[in-house]
């Protein structure tokens, strides 16, 4: 089974909507010569129309860091799935540990989130990962494991397929402390394992598995050789044209 490698950058709150542009111009050019990996970029909110009206029918697809889960309504300040669908996002970035850290999001919202996003036919990014101290204390799987099942609880096999899976270790993220190719492999296994124990070797075998944290283009090589790293979710690495292209070419 091969996995198709999957490079998508989120820009987090970063960049101006000129910068956006040029950044989604750049990409727009270099990325006419790739094809060995599906690439995405997820804007800002604000900017992922512009965005994706500038890659439309280019190789990169557009994706949001995240949207709530009612269809619409009464809900200042959010943005549906149906929304961001309609502005051209082909993905949606769901559980970043900033949204769970710093916004105090839990996995059931992060459920019904992805929910949300596949019934709008978005493709959901679910990031799971865990804090220095619960890797310090050998609570990696564990962590990782109540994560996962919160987050897919109700999901069914033919969903979870369409769903890609970002482990991202919070002490990694933003630190220049990549986990090693080996740490990642660990527990990117131990997910595969999760999905096979949840639905079916089948099903495990066509989920891909993204690595997140302080990836960049002298690192990306060696972490996406792992059989089980299928691809990488990049922060600041993202954020500049050839970086980002570096990552795609060590794919
Ligand atoms: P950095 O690549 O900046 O460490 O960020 C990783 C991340 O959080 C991607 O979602």
């Amino acid at each position: 089974m091969t996995r198709r490698i999957f490079i998508a950058g989120n820009w987090k709150m970063n960049l101006t909507l000129s910068a956006s542009l040029e950044l989604a111009e750049g990409l727009k050019k270099a990325a006419a010569g790739i094809s060995n990996a599906d690439i995405a970029v997820c804007p800002p909110a604000v900017y992922v129309q512009a965005v994706a009206a500038v890659l439309k029918g280019t190789a990169v697809g557009v994706g949001a860091q995240n949207v709530y889960f009612e269809k619409e309504g009464a809900f200042t300040g959010e943005i549906s799935a149906n929304m961001l669908k309609d502005i051209g996002c082909r993905y949606v970035i769901l559980g970043h540990s900033e949204r769970r850290n710093i916004l105090g999001e839990s996995s059931e919202q992060v459920n019904l989130k992805v929910k949300a996003a596949l019934a709008a036919g978005l493709v959901p990014i679910v990031c799971v990962g865990e804090l220095l101290k619960e890797r310090e204390a050998g609570t990696t799987e564990d962590v990782v494991r109540r994560q996962f099942d919160g987050s897919f609880s109700g999901i069914a096999a033919k969903e979870m397929e369409n769903c890609v899976i970002a482990y991202e270790p919070v002490w990694a993220i933003g630190t220049g402390k990549v986990a090693t190719p080996e740490q990642a492999e660990e527990v990117h296994a131990a997910i595969r394992k999760m999905i096979e124990k949840n639905y079916s070797k089948e099903v495990a075998e066509k989920v891909r598995i993204q690595y997140g944290g302080s990836v960049n283009d002298k690192n990306a090589a060696e972490i996406l050789a792992k059989p089980n790293v299928d691809g990488a979710l990049v922060g600041g690495a993202s954020l500049k044209v050839e970086p980002f292209l570096g990552i795609l070419k060590s794919a």
